[in-house]
């Protein structure tokens, strides 16, 4: 599974890349806010920064003019993909850009029907939001089995990027459903790392090694 980082904070993404973990980044426009930047800026900064696909949320309601948002986007790098919030004039938009060569993550999907219809728009990546079903007592974790079920069943080359991500639990259940992308906010990542049996053992291999020291 590849292992994307939702944030636009460029000191959390170095970090993380300097793990060599990291296959790629997600932003959308609140976590853009959150770094007092804006899209075009911020992206084309973490593209110099991460050698894989990066995420910018195009904002227009209208396809057509999705469209010529997602062109611009994509012309300021290679890896940049144009994410669309799931909706008509979305799906409309993903078959034009998607016909030209331009990767569409389409994004906000909570159904597998949504999630199946951006696959067949042309969309290279669906990002269910399974975070934000938990917060309205569903299992957003069943969300990701009936996605990759249904990619599986009629063998789409979309891409399920396993979105909303809230605890190393989520991201274990991403590996489980067989998504091919988790998007981990930073805290998260650390999460993952950290064991206290491995802290413990770390702390008596330290303390036995002091006594194999010549005095
Ligand atoms: C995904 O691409 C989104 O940026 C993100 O995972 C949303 O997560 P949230 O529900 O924690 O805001």
């Amino acid at each position: 599974m590849k292992i994307f980082i939702d944030t636009a904070n460029l000191e959390m993404i170095k970090e993380i890349n300097s793990w060599g973990i990291l296959d790629g980044v997600t932003t959308n426009p609140s976590l853009i806010a959150k770094e007092g930047t804006d899209v075009r800026t911020r992206v084309k900064e973490i593209a110099k920064i991460v050698d894989g696909p990066i995420s910018a949320e195009a904002m227009s309601p209208k396809w057509e003019d999705m469209v010529e948002e997602g062109r611009e986007l994509s012309k300021i790098h290679k890896n940049i993909n144009v994410k669309l919030p799931m909706c008509i004039d979305s799906l409309k938009a993903t078959k034009v850009l998607s016909s030209e060569g331009i990767d569409v993550n389409m994004t906000l999907i909570f159904s597998p029907q949504q999630a199946l219809m951006a696959a067949k728009a042309g969309a290279k990546y669906v990002s269910p939001f399974i975070g934000r079903l938990d917060d309205i007592g569903m299992y957003g974790t069943d969300l990701l089995d009936q996605i990759c079920g249904v990619f599986d069943n009629y063998s789409y080359d979309t891409e399920v990027i396993a979105a909303s991500i809230r605890s190393p639990v989520h991201v274990l259940d991403a590996a489980l459903a067989g998504c091919d992308i988790a998007t981990i906010p930073y805290d998260i990542l650390l999460k993952m790392v950290a064991h206290p049996k491995t802290d413990e053992g770390i702390a008596k291999f330290i303390s036995d090694y002091e006594k194999t020291k010549k005095k």
